[in-house]
């Protein structure tokens, strides 16, 4: 699907609840946080439900499900717990990410094409159960191609790659991994496929990739629940809205 149209803002509150974790007790409530950012102009709410459950935990989805007005996008490994949880909750929407135990945040996309057949149940179950299904991939044209066989409507394009070589100036590398970036959303949108993008994002970051018409959500967590410390979530949240809305805006003069 190709927009052009508002892009829309995903604020994932993982590390709200790492921080309340770090002490074991209930504050700061990422629910709260959740409600927060959908006020200041956050369309949907997304989290991980990681196995070792390091910073969301079940009762934070099920609370978040039932408490805010906006889309939850529930962020899972393609594991039979999961799909169960996931079932039960019901969210608008499940993105399916890999994931290792030993890893600090999701370090890569699904390996959709050797994990074709693993993933295929997943994509069918939760579509059976009618959860939009996300895939978050690397921006290859190959990981494409096995998402559109399996049937996910969605992916998410790992943007973790060029925003690195960005923070590290890297400026080469930058260009090669942005041009990956635009010729898969491009390939995406040009099957039919809809586009989103996330990981490592900030106001600068995502002020450019607004550029590429055929994304449309961009899911952010870690820079802006950081920025909160400094300017207040609502803020933030604000902030990243009107830089998105300025990069859209440049596109549709470009
Ligand atoms: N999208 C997906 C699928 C993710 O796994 C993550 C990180 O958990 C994000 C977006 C957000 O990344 P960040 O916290 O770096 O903004």
């Amino acid at each position: 699907m190709t927009s052009g149209g508002q892009l829309r803002l995903g604020l994932n509150i993982d590390h709200v609840a790492t921080v309340r974790n770090a002490r074991g007790g209930t504050r700061p409530d990422p629910v709260r946080a959740a409600l927060l950012a959908v006020e200041a102009g956050a369309d949907g709410i997304t989290a991980h439900l990681r196995e070792d459950r390091r910073h969301i935990r079940d009762e934070d989805m099920r609370r978040i499900r039932a408490t805010i007005s906006k889309p939850l996008n529930f962020e899972m490994a393609a594991t039979g717990q999961m799909l169960d949880i996931a079932l039960d909750i019901a969210p608008h929407a499940v993105c399916l990410v890999p994931e290792k135990r030993a890893e600090r945040t999701t370090e890569g996309g699904l390996d959709v094409v050797g994990g074709h057949s693993h993933l295929a149940p997943f994509v069918a179950e939760l579509s059976r159960g009618g959860i939009r299904v996300s895939l978050f991939i690397e921006p290859d044209t190959d990981a494409i191609r096995a998402a559109l066989s399996l049937r996910a409507p969605v992916v998410e394009l790992h943007t973790g790659a060029w925003c690195h070589a960005i923070e590290t100036g890297d400026l080469v590398k930058a260009e090669a991994e942005f041009e990956r970036l635009r010729s898969a959303a491009g390939l995406a949108g040009g099957l039919g496929i809809e586009c989103h993008a996330g990981h490592g994002l900030d106001y600068e970051t995502a002020r450019q990739i607004a550029r590429l018409p055929e994304i449309v959500e961009l899911n952010i967590g870690h820079f802006l629940v950081g920025e909160s410390i400094f300017v207040g979530l609502a803020e933030s949240v604000a902030a990243m809205r009107k830089a998105m809305d300025e990069g859209r805006k440049a596109m549709q003069g470009a």
